[in-house]
């Protein structure tokens, strides 16, 4: 495995990769890896001859009140957990790297962004587009790998690589969650042993949510409701949203009779979590 951490060096890599046909992998991440990135990089190794993973925490998706300083950053652990599941490049910028002038160019996608996490994040998604952008123009990678947890992200940057024809392939992945159903995060690490077992509640509603649906509620009022009850009954938990969507488009719903995210997202304490599942009433299938 090799750490690459200039543009030039990391177009250089893939281009003789690519000259010997190589199909290339490859997972953007802001380090802090567990296994919900392990099981994108697992996906990408066993789909790909060459899988690269970026490790940049990108300035420009973080709000000024939010929590760029103090994003938790590990170098040292990621290149083991890279070089154990069989990664090829790291590029690992820097800041300098990445944004040598305050950039004065970037890719927004329109109404997808305004609800759920862009309501609350403004500018958020325009800067995780914008590097993302970046990343794919540095990597030129055939396939992306991207976690079904950040669904709205996900489905934000399915819409820019269609509209703006990138060519690339963009994988979703399941999300991985810990024995007792809490989606991985890295900003789970926030979270003290009280908040840890008060953030189950997300999983909790979600599985509630699951329950009415596969009963054949179809009224999304009710399915936000049964969420709100169970983030409810934990002192630790505020809620920030709840909301039933178009799986592809992310309009809100009100009848359900297409696929759906059912998305959350809280406070447990001062750490904001996020987690979603996808139904499909034609299949009767939860994601
Ligand atoms: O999901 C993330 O970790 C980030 O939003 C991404 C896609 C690496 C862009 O900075």
């Amino acid at each position: 495995m090799e750490v690459v951490t200039t543009v030039q060096e990391m177009r250089q890599a893939v281009a003789r990769a690519r000259a010997a046909g190589a199909r290339i992998g490859f997972v953007p991440t802001m380090g802090a890896l567990h296994e919900g990135h392990g099981a994108l990089v697992d996906a990408s190794v066993a789909e790909c001859d060459v899988t690269v993973v970026s490790i940049f925490v990108n300035p420009l998706q973080f709000g000024p009140a939010e929590d760029f300083h103090k994003y938790p950053r590990d170098l040292e652990a990621d290149k083991a957990f890279c070089q154990a599941r069989g990664v090829d490049f790291i590029f690992a910028p820097s800041e300098k790297e990445m944004y040598p002038e305050p950039p004065r160019a970037f890719v927004e996608v329109e109404e997808l962004t305004a609800g759920l996490c862009g309501a609350f994040r403004p500018g958020h998604f325009r800067g995780v587009t914008t590097v993302v952008t970046k990343l794919f123009h540095i990597v030129m990678p055939d396939v992306a790998y991207f976690g079904q947890k950040d669904y709205q992200q996900l489905a934000v940057i399915r819409r820019m690589v269609d509209d703006l024809n990138f060519p690339v392939e963009i994988r979703g992945v399941p999300t991985v969650r810990e024995a007792d159903g809490l989606a991985m995060s890295s900003r789970n690490r926030y979270l003290n042993p009280e908040e840890r077992r008060a953030a189950t509640a997300l999983y909790r509603g979600l599985t509630a949510a699951k329950a009415l649906l596969e009963q054949g509620e179809r009224n999304a009022d009710r399915v936000r409701q049964r969420v709100r009850e169970e983030l409810a009954k934990e002192p630790l938990v505020r809620e920030q949203y709840v909301e039933v969507v178009d799986a592809d488009d992310l309009s809100q719903v009100s009848y359900i009779d297409g696929r759906v995210a059912v998305a959350v997202a809280a406070f447990v304490g001062t750490t904001r979590l996020i987690d979603n599942i996808v139904f499909d009433p034609s299949a009767e299938r939860t994601e």
